[in-house]
């Protein structure tokens, strides 16, 4: 027998885990860049979360994913954590160093920026206004990545106000909350709009939201992309607003923790686009 060689071994972390692409992604990668290496779910239980993690070094895995409902509780898990996921307050990634310390980080805040300005000459979001439908941690993701792109001024609308208060008080002064009713009215000036909520997912009721005050320079994202055009979307569209789907900001995401694990900078190229959406038809389907 040859020398024990190491075994490229990642996988994702959530409960349920059924609904993940990211073992979809990271295989294809895998087998695109002909590194041979597993990428599977792992569905566990939020009071198994603990030893589930601690176990994963021990069985040679280089990291994994964590997703819902898992991001926050994981922060008082991890040996480290990187200052971005410190200031999100969430981790969606972690780093096994040297086959046992555990180290988290969030990449969902640089998944967000690639997809925003990817296919974009210049967003410019120097002194931008910005509005952010949603108050979860998703939102508080995306308001990091405002915020370093270089907006003034972040306005948080959320169903349950308090939320929102509680996001401006966690960024500072320049993320202000806004109640649901006053939602049409604060698109006014806005250069770019997200939705964090999953209204507009398929079996969903659509986001009940009047874009009429929204300036036709700005760019409209959504985080949903089941479908890949949401209601949203499509009314952006229509009235000549610029519009970016939620699989972007999925495929971006998972870009640094397949590059740290498997020693390869993995591209979002069109087949894996195609790889991923052809998946999702069959979810809609
Ligand atoms: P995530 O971590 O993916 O952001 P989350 O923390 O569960 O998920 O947050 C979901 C967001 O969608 C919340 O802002 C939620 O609003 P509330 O804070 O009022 O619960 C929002 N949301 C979900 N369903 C909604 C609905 N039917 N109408 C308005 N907002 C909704």
């Amino acid at each position: 027998m040859s020398a024990n060689r190491d075994i490229n071994l990642a996988g994702v972390i959530g409960w349920p885990i059924q609904h993940s692409r990211s073992p979809r992604l990271h295989n294809f990668w895998l087998s695109k860049y002909r590194i041979s290496g597993f990428y599977v779910p792992l569905q566990v239980h939020p009071d198994k979360l603990e030893v589930a993690v601690r176990a994963l070094p021990n069985l040679g895995f280089k990291g994994a994913n964590v997703t819902i409902p898992h991001k926050e509780k994981v922060l008082d898990i991890v040996d480290e954590c990187d200052p971005l996921a410190s200031r999100v307050g969430a981790i969606n990634t972690l780093y096994f160093e040297h086959g046992e310390k555990i180290v988290g980080a969030n990449t969902d805040v640089f998944g967000f920026t690639q997809a925003l300005c990817s296919g974009s000459e210049n967003i410019g979001l120097d002194n931008a206004k910005a509005v952010v439908i949603g108050a979860g941690g998703a939102a508080r993701a995306i308001v990091v990545g405002l915020l370093d792109l270089g907006a003034s001024e972040i306005r948080i609308v959320n169903r349950t106000y308090e939320k929102a208060v509680k996001i401006s008080e966690r960024f500072g002064k320049n993320v202000q909350p806004i109640k649901w009713q006053q939602r049409s009215e604060s698109l006014t000036q806005c250069q770019v709009l997200v939705n964090t909520t999953s209204l507009g997912m398929i079996g969903n009721p659509a986001l009940d939201l009047d874009v009429s005050e929204l300036p036709l320079q700005a760019t409209v994202m959504d985080t949903v992309y089941t479908p890949l055009m949401t209601p949203l979307l499509k009314t952006a569209k229509s009235r000549g607003n610029r519009v970016v789907d939620g699989l972007g900001m999925l495929l971006h995401q998972a870009r640094p923790g397949f590059a740290h694990w498997f020693n390869h900078d993995p591209r979002v190229t069109k087949d894996l686009h195609a790889h991923v959406l052809s998946d999702l038809d069959m979810i809609s389907g």
